[in-house]
């Protein structure tokens, strides 16, 4: 096992005391770094996804161009609902696009939990492709989508603000909801538990539309199934956990046993730590669209940032993916002025 030269995010997801935060940006692989946009030219997403040598190449781009603190898998959550059997497509500027949703019980029938070997086994080989060319210099994260955000897709068939049918699918036909959300469930533990054996550091799971729900029902049909990903996989690796919107619940995803929460720009650090507790990782929590405004403004309002979380127990991202149209520049101004901090609580030597 090659040793980590960049522990830094590793060590704050033990909750260990480190020098300053770690850093890395959510969707940190993707259309804003020229470099990635000459190969979505040549190749199609999935096609990119599905060959361990361009999943790499691109995974590995930010690590290079932008110095983060780690990288993140090139794929997307979307392969999930794929290798469960239904069509997946990426249209050009409008998003994913599953052209026969899951819509009744009878459509259940046309989706099973598969054997991640026979149709993931690209993932694993691209992780172990990444964990060779990184050769140790910062730690991997694998992830997944959370079950409700999958299901989100899966029923709603494409991006929506409000998600409203795939609502609608788990009120009006809750069993069948529940049905389904467990075949996620299985699937994912399946999937995350080779992804950390073929060499993840670390894994999350993204659970975008989270926030959609009101706390009883996330509790229903969200943490249900996360707090079972957790702990099928928490003695395996370290598992972060980024619910968007559900603040609210924060306690609750701290109580499953994740080692960081990534929390959204909606919140405040001290809010977020009060309604956690003391003893949990948290991460984020940048408005992407911050990374437009000039970069002197970026520079002091990442300070802003670093020191309402304290310094400690903090992993810097954005509270959401990055946005294509965010300057390299402005990008590398975000991370290199993590890099820069000084902790307001340094190590103590003794
Ligand atoms: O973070 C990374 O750099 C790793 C790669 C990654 C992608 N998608 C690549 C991608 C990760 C972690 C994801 C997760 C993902 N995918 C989520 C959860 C995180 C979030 O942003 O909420 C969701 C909801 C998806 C589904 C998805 N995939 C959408 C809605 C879209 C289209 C919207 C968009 O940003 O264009 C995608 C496509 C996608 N996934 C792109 C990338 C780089 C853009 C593809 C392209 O046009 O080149």
């Amino acid at each position: 096992m090659t040793i980590l030269k960049n522990d830094l995010l590793l060590r704050t997801l033990k909750g260990e005391r480190v020098e300053r935060p770690p850093v890395w940006m959510m969707r940190q692989a993707g259309r804003y770094l020229p470099q990635y946009m000459v190969l979505r030219e040549k190749y199609g997403f999935f096609e990119r996804c599905q060959t361990p040598e361009l999943a790499c190449e691109i995974t590995i781009q930010p690590v290079d161009i932008i110095g983060v603190d780690a990288a993140i898998l090139f794929s997307d959550i979307l392969v999930v609902p794929q290798a469960m059997g239904l069509e997946v497509q990426l249209i050009e500027s409008k998003g994913p696009m599953l052209p026969d949703p899951i819509k009744t019980i009878n459509d259940i029938s046309r989706v099973r939990v598969p054997d991640v070997d026979e149709t993931l086994s690209y993932v694993f080989d691209a992780i172990r492709l990444i964990k060779q060319e990184l050769n140790g210099r910062v730690p991997l994260i694998g992830f997944a989508g959370a079950p409700w955000t999958l299901l989100c897709y899966m029923v709603q068939g494409k991006g929506s603000k409000t998600f409203d049918e795939a609502k609608i699918f788990c009120y009006t036909q809750p069993a069948t909801a529940h049905k389904l959300l467990q075949m996620i469930t299985d699937t994912t533990i399946a999937y995350l538990k080779k992804q950390i054996a073929a060499g993840a550091d670390t894994v999350q799971v993204f659970d975008s539309w989270g926030g959609l729900l009101s706390p009883a029902d996330f509790e229903k049909f969200s943490l249900r199934y996360i707090r079972q990903i957790v702990a099928a996989l928490k003695d395996l690796a370290p598992v972060i956990v980024f619910a968007k919107g559900a603040w609210h619940s924060l306690n609750a995803i701290a109580e499953t046993g994740a080692s960081a929460l990534g929390i959204d720009w909606c919140i405040t650090p001290a809010m977020a730590r009060e309604f956690s507790g003391p003893g949990i990782t948290l991460q984020g929590n940048f408005d992407p669209a911050k990374l437009l405004a000039p970069i002197p403004v970026i520079q002091k309002e990442v300070k802003e940032m670093l020191t309402a979380f304290g310094g400690q127990k903090h992993i810097a991202n954005l509270g959401h993916g990055i946005l294509p149209n965010v300057p390299v520049d402005h990008a590398r101004a975000f991370v290199d002025t993590v890099k820069e901090y000084k902790s307001l609580h340094p190590v103590v030597e003794i």
